[in-house]
């Protein structure tokens, strides 16, 4: 699985480029938000513009950096992409642009100006992250568009469940499948239990299962299963587009997209750090180092 870093901080897509773990960059306006603000804080002038480029020129050729687009209408987000295209793609050869699939929030714009801008886009060459994608049949939409990447947002989905669930939680909690499933029959037997008749044919008792939507959340019950199913209709259709995992939030969750075959996980820097820690590693870490003083081991180091 690839691994791209979910940042605009260039920092830290240096050093995780340093670890030679990094196969691409994800940025939307939120991160670049931040990284802009931090960089002010630490004294730094440089211009978007100017910053934008850097993160090109950093990620450097061979990995993708996605830059997403403003507006939210088909023609301007496809005029402002070939800007983006244009500026920033000559300095690595990187560039993807970030259009999300549906950017209608009710205020006239039409639930498809994203998918007109993705198939217009992909049409020129210009290779699109369909970004905000929260189900797998959006995923296969942008697909069918002509999306080169989807970006299924497991973190963010499995907020939104446990919002609904009335769970609490924090950011990084790990969200467990087994849980939704517990509640899930749990609410079934109360179900039963309450049934006005009494008797219900045992031949309907899957479908009632079915019926109840355990977290509000049209049959997806965690983050990591969106993008499985979104991984397995791809699989089974044979479909060219790479499915990026986002919005993620703590290692076990890149451990379980891994192991679900995702093409891509992109991943915050703390949860890369995170990835890498282990109490007994420390504790072997330490004694080793304790055991080599005592052997004089130093001595094998001379040249
Ligand atoms: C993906 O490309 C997005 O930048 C990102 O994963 C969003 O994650 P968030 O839900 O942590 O903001």
């Amino acid at each position: 699985m690839k691994i791209f870093i979910d940042t605009a901080k260039l920092s830290e897509i240096e050093e995780a480029v340093s670890w030679g773990i990094v196969d691409g960059v994800t940025t939307n306006p939120s991160l670049i938000k931040d990284a802009i603000e931090e960089e002010g804080r630490t004294g730094g002038k440089v211009s978007l513009e100017n910053y934008v480029k850097k993160i090109c020129e950093t990620a450097g050729e061979g990995r993708p950096v996605s830059l997403e687009v403003l507006s939210q209408d088909a023609v301007k987000m496809v005029e402002e992409a070939q800007i983006l295209y244009r500026k920033f793609n000559p300095i690595a050869r990187n560039v993807i642009i970030k259009i999300p699939i549906n950017t209608c929030t009710g205020q006239g714009v039409s639930e498809y100006e994203g998918l007109k801008a993705i198939n217009e886009l992909s049409g020129r060459g210009i290779p699109v992250n369909v970004t905000l994608v929260m189900t797998p049949e959006q995923a296969l939409l942008a697909a069918k568009a002509g999306g080169a990447y989807v970006s299924p947002f497991a973190g963010r989905i499995d907020d939104y469940s446990r919002k609904n669930l009335g769970i609490d939680f924090k950011k990084d909690d790990y969200f467990d499948l087994g849980l939704i499933d517990e509640i899930s029959k749990t609410m079934l037997s109360e179900y039963l239990k309450n049934a006005a008749s009494g008797v219900i044919p045992s031949f309907r008792s899957e479908k009632i299962r079915e019926t109840i939507d355990v977290g509000n959340n049209k049959g997806i019950t965690s983050g990591v299963d969106l993008v499985r199913k979104t991984i397995d209709i791809f699989k089974k259709y044979d479909m060219k587009t790479k499915v990026i995992a986002s919005s993620m939030r703590n290692p076990q969750q890149v451990r379980e997209v891994a192991e679900a075959g995702c093409d891509i996980a992109t991943i915050p820097f703390d949860v890369i750090k995170e990835m890498l820690k282990h109490p007994k590693t420390e504790e072997g870490v330490k004694k080793f180092y304790a055991d080599a003083v005592q052997a004089k081991y130093e001595e094998l180091f001379k040249p």
